[in-house]
């Protein structure tokens, strides 16, 4: 939520425009259901971009290898991982991989919206979404399959964009 906080701050007109989807799908007299998702491309795609511009988990919590292992890196080297070894999948790192996030270091929720985007896909009334998102890890240890998180951000986020709905 501090994340979220500190983008729309930063990124004020991002902020208008969350508001107006706001305003449009849900009205003024009410705050916003997990129902209304499917109508808040937007909604998801801040959420989104926050958790990948300012991951939560910036240097990965660590797995250790049960066996023995080979990564092959993008330049076809390989890389041997020992069994035992602690490994951090570093998300500050994968969250600015250039081909996949160009412009990486700028909160860019069009990203997830706009075709001329990599990340960019269809239906909006499904994507963007938190499925198998690197923010919540990966592997065995994925929080819970997402759908916890998935819900509860969404809905802290409801509760936050609600609070300003309110004191319009
Ligand atoms: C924005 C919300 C959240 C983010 C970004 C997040 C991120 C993460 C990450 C990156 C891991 C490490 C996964 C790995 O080892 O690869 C983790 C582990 C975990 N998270 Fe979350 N999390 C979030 C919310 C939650 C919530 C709401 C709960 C439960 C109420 C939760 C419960 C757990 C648990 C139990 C683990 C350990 C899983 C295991 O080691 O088997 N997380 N989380």
């Amino acid at each position: 939520m501090g994340r979220f906080l500190l983008a729309m701050t930063l990124h004020e007109n991002e902020f208008r425009k969350l508001q107006a989807e706001v305003d449009a799908v849900v009205g003024h007299d009410r705050l916003p259901r997990l129902s209304d998702m499917p109508k808040l491309p937007r909604v998801r795609a801040v959420a989104k971009e926050t958790l990948r511009w300012r991951p939560v988990t910036a240097g990965g919590l660590p797995h250790q290898l049960t066996k023995d292992d080979v990564y092959t890196l993008e330049n076809g080297e390989k890389v041997f991982l020992e069994a035992g070894a602690n490994v951090h999948p570093v998300q500050w790192s994968i969250h600015r991989e250039p081909k996949r996030y160009p412009d990486a270091d700028s909160f860019r929720p069009e990203r997830w919206l706009e075709p001329s985007w990599p990340t960019y896909k269809e239906p909006l009334t499904t994507y963007p979404n938190l499925q198998n998102f690197s923010a919540f890890g990966f592997g065995g240890a994925f929080v819970l399959d997402n759908i916890l998180p998935n819900a509860r951000c969404i809905s802290r986020l409801q509760r936050s964009l609600g609070a300003v709905i309110s004191r319009r």
